[in-house]
C-alpha cells in the first residue's frame, strides 16, 4: 500500500505538529514507532494520561463497560457509572463544589462555564488573561489569547476581555511586583473598559500551560477572588490541564487554597477518552435552568468507566503526592542542569507540572527550544514545548512514570541540551 500521509487527508488547519510521528502502539510511558524505534513518552497525551498509556485498570473498565452500554443520552436515560463519577468527583473537588455537567473535551467544559456564569449572573462580558489557552471552539476562542494566529481569520470575537497575566520572568519583576502591576492593569481594565457590573466572570487558568507553564502566584488569585466578589462576578478555573494530580494536589485550587466558583476540567479526566466537565457549587448550578444547556455524547458510559478507574488508581496509589514528590526530586535535577547549561533561563511550576523555559537571545524563534526537541526525539525522548513563542519546554511525565523513566528522561534532555550548546 502507498504510504499514506494526514496532509492528504486531514484538514490542514491541523497544524503538522512537533513530532508529526508515526506510530503503532504506546504501553506506559512507551510509544513505540513505525520506524522499529521505542521512545519515551513525556508527551503525556498532553496532560491526559496521568496513568501513561493504556493503564490496565482502564482498560478493563472501558471493555467492561462497553458490554454492558456504550451511549444513551444522559436525561433520556439515566446510568449509575455516571452518577458514581459525579460522587468521586465531588469527593476530589474544592471546597462545595460538587455539581456537574459533562461534556467531551476542554473546550466544551469551558464553554459551559462561561454559559453558567453569563446564565446565572445576567452579564455578558468574560475577563481572561493574555497568555491565557482555553480552547478553539468560538466562544473559548474569545478567551484564548495564548498566541495571535490561533484568533487570526475568526476575530471580532465578542464578550471577552483580556487582563495581564504575571510572568516574573518575562516581566523583569520579581513575583509580587508582577502580580501588583497585573492587578493593578486589570483595576484599570475595570475603569476604562468594562464596569465590574457587567462582568459574568474572570477566567483563569492557575497554571498557564499552553502560555509557557507559567504558575500564578498566589496573591494574584487571591486578587481576583477579592475582585469578583466585589463586582458579583463569578471566578472560573481553566484546570483542564492542572487537574487531576498534576500539581502535586488534586486540583490546583488545593495547591493554592484559593477556590473559584466554576472550574472546567478534561484532558486527564479519563486517561484519554474524551470527556470533560463543567463544575460547580449546587448553588449556582441551581439557577442553571432545565434546558439552558444539553449534549449528546456528553458524560458517556465508557468516558465515565475510565475516569472512575482512573481516580480509583491516582487516589489508591497516592499519585499527587508522588507527582509532589518527584516533581521536587526532578526540579532539583532540572536546576543543577540550569547550571550547566546557563541557555535555561528558568525551571518553574509545582509538582509534574514543570515548564523548562531557555532565554533564547531572539524567544520568537525558538530556535533553542527546536533543537533541543530534535535531539531528545534523535536520543528517544518525546517532549513538548509551551509559550507564546514556545521558547520552553513542558515536562510531564505520566504521575505513575517510573523512577529510573524520569532519570532517564532527564539524562536525556541533559544530552540533547549539551548537544545543541556544543553546535
Ligand atoms: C487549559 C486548557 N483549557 C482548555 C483546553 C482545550 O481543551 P480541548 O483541546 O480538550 O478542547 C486546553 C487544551 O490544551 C487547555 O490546556
Amino acid at each position: 500500500m502507498a504510504h499514506r500521509s494526514m496532509h492528504d487527508l486531514l484538514a490542514p488547519s491541523l497544524s503538522i505538529d512537533w513530532p508529526n510521528m508515526p506510530i503503532e502502539r504506546a504501553e506506559g510511558t512507551k510509544v513505540y514507532g513505525q520506524d522499529g524505534r521505542v521512545y519515551l513518552d513525556f508527551v503525556s497525551g498532553m496532560a491526559a494520561l496521568p496513568l501513561g498509556h493504556n493503564h490496565p485498570d482502564v482498560v478493563a473498565a472501558i471493555r467492561e463497560q462497553a458490554g454492558r452500554l456504550i451511549h444513551a443520552p444522559v436525561g433520556v436515560y439515566q446510568y449509575d457509572v455516571l452518577l458514581d463519577l459525579a460522587e468521586d468527583l465531588a469527593a476530589a473537588m474544592p471546597g462545595e463544589i460538587g455539581m456537574f455537567f459533562f461534556g467531551n473535551s476542554g473546550s466544551e467544559a469551558v464553554e459551559g462555564s462561561v454559559k453558567l456564569a453569563r446564565y446565572v449572573t445576567g452579564r455578558q462580558m468574560v475577563i481572561g488573561f493574555r497568555g491565557g489557552f482555553h480552547g478553539r471552539t468560538l466562544g473559548a476562542l474569545a478567551l484564548t489569547a495564548s498566541k495571535a494566529k490561533y484568533r487570526h481569520g475568526y476575530q471580532p470575537l465578542p464578550g471577552a476581555v483580556h487582563g495581564r497575566f504575571p510572568y516574573p520572568l518575562r516581566d523583569k519583576l520579581s513575583p509580587e511586583g508582577a502580580t501588583e502591576r497585573a492587578l493593578q492593569e486589570l483595576d484599570e481594565l475595570l475603569l476604562h473598559v468594562v464596569l465590574p457590573e457587567d462582568v459574568a466572570a474572570f477566567i483563569v487558568e492557575p497554571i498557564q500551560g499552553e502560555g509557557g507553564y507559567v504558575p500564578a502566584t498566589r496573591e494574584f488569585l487571591q486578587g481576583l477572588r477579592e475582585r469578583a466578589d466585589k463586582a458579583g462576578a463569578l471566578l472560573i478555573y481553566d484546570e483542564v490541564q492542572t487537574g487531576f494530580g498534576r500539581t502535586g494536589e488534586m486540583f490546583a485550587a488545593q495547591h493554592y487554597g484559593v477556590t473559584p466558583d466554576i472550574m472546567a476540567v478534561a484532558k486527564a479526566i479519563a486517561s484519554g477518552l474524551p470527556l470533560g466537565a463543567t463544575a460547580s457549587t449546587p448553588e449556582i448550578m441551581r439557577k442553571w435552568t432545565p434546558a439552558s444547556h444539553g449534549t449528546t455524547f456528553g458524560g458517556n458510559p465508557v468516558a465515565a468507566a475510565a475516569a472512575r478507574a482512573t481516580l480509583k488508581v491516582l487516589r489508591e496509589e497516592n499519585l499527587p503526592q508522588r507527582a509532589q514528590r518527584l516533581g521536587a526530586e526532578a526540579t532539583t535535577a532540572l536546576k543543577a542542569m540550569q547550571v550547566r547549561h546557563p541557555e535555561i533561563a528558568e525551571v518553574r511550576g509545582p509538582g509534574l507540572m514543570i515548564g523548562i523555559e531557555f532565554g533564547e537571545r531572539r524567544p520568537e524563534d525558538g530556535e533553542f527550544t527546536k533543537s533541543v526537541l530534535q535531539h531528545c526525539l534523535d536520543l528517544g525522548l518525546v517532549i513538548y514545548p509551551c509559550g507564546t513563542a514556545s521558547s520552553a519546554l513542558r515536562f510531564i511525565p505520566p504521575l505513575n512514570v517510573g523512577e529510573s523513566d524520569l532519570s532517564k528522561g532527564i539524562e536525556i534532555l541533559d544530552k540533547a541540551i549539551a548537544k545543541v550548546r556544543g553546535r
